[in-house]
């Protein structure tokens, strides 16, 4: 399987265009690497690749990824799908760039698909554009994803925490609001967990992530008191919380669970703007770097 790390910010993207915090000053005055919104590509050979979420960087994400180069066909794309882990913004804006695709199909888990057509409305748009298949990936049912040629990817969706968007604060749709997505390829036997949006360290998350060769997670804040902060206190430490992103440091933080995890490949992904962990230089980061957790730049990829 081929795994590539399109983007690795959280929403807003690395700088954010209205933050004057610490880590968005430095990244302007180029001390620091920008960092598009969290998004994954995976391909069983490279014949046809999903996405894992769409984000409303993905346009530049695909012109900058030879992967994607379209052809031989005049509108033939190596682009055969999307995945979707929750219907927050930073993670389905992006739909509406693919809308000059046609015969994509999106996986969504029921409450995220069901907020993508009845509360964003996204769905109904795009098919005023284009004929997508939408399906739903019920959480614990292994399902595939075949690439032109026939080589595939099995996929599980795993439910990880009950926080919905803003957008959706009175859908009548029933949870879970966000999965992971376990993803392996049946003929390497190499697998990847991707959890972008954990809220705590859920029940029964460490035999997933010893049962995998890799695991791309939240790594939105690194302390519980990162946003009020360092963005002069508009959202409060409480509020920080309410957002649902387990922070990176801390006693129920996930590199402490994470340092035990040796054998799996670790990668943060999803850091907010507000994250010291974005400096390389920085003490966060060496900490990181310690414990053998990484926080790779955009672009990264690699084979399991
Ligand atoms: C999140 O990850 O908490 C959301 O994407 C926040 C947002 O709506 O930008
Ligand atoms: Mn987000
Ligand atoms: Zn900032």
């Amino acid at each position: 399987m081929k795994v590539v790390l399109l983007g690795t910010a959280a929403g807003g993207g690395f700088p954010q265009w209205n933050c004057a915090c610490r880590m968005c000053a430095a990244c302007r005055a180029g001390e620091v690497t920008a960092r598009t919104q969290d998004c994954i590509a995976v391909s069983p050979t490279g014949r046809g690749w999903f996405l894992v979420n769409a984000s409303p960087d993905i346009r530049a994400q695909i012109v900058s990824t030879p992967e994607f180069t379209p052809g031989p066909g005049p509108r033939d794309t190596p682009l055969s799908g999307v995945l979707l882990t929750d219907a927050e913004l930073d993670h389905t804006l992006g739909l509406l760039m693919l809308r000059e695709g046609g015969g994509l199909r999106v996986w969504a888990p029921p409450a995220v698909a069901h907020a993508l057509e009845h509360d964003f409305g996204v769905r109904g748009v795009v098919a005023r554009y284009r004929q997508w298949d939408w399906e739903i990936a019920e959480p614990g049912a292994e399902f595939e994803v075949v690439e032109p040629g026939g080589a595939r990817l099995l996929v599980t969706a795993i439910p990880v925490s009950g926080k919905r968007p803003r957008y959706a604060a009175e859908s009548t749709a029933e949870g879970p609001w966000v999965c992971a997505y376990r993803i392996s390829d049946p003929v390497t036997g190499g697998a990847l967990l991707y959890a972008p949006c954990l809220a705590s360290w859920p029940e029964g998350f460490d035999e997933l992530v010893a049962g995998v060769d890799c695991v791309v997670l939240d790594g939105t804040f690194h302390s519980a008191q990162e946003m009020p902060g360092a963005t002069g206190s508009a959202v409060g430490g409480g509020e920080q919380k309410s957002m649902g992103h387990i922070p990176i440091s801390g006693p129920e933080g996930s590199l402490e669970v994470l340092r035990a995890h040796r054998g799996t490949r670790r990668i943060y992904t999803h850091l907010n703007n507000t994250n010291p962990v974005l400096d390389k230089g920085s003490a966060e980061h060496a900490e990181l770097a310690a414990v053998g957790v990484e926080a790779p730049a955009d672009g990264t990829a690699f084979e399991l």
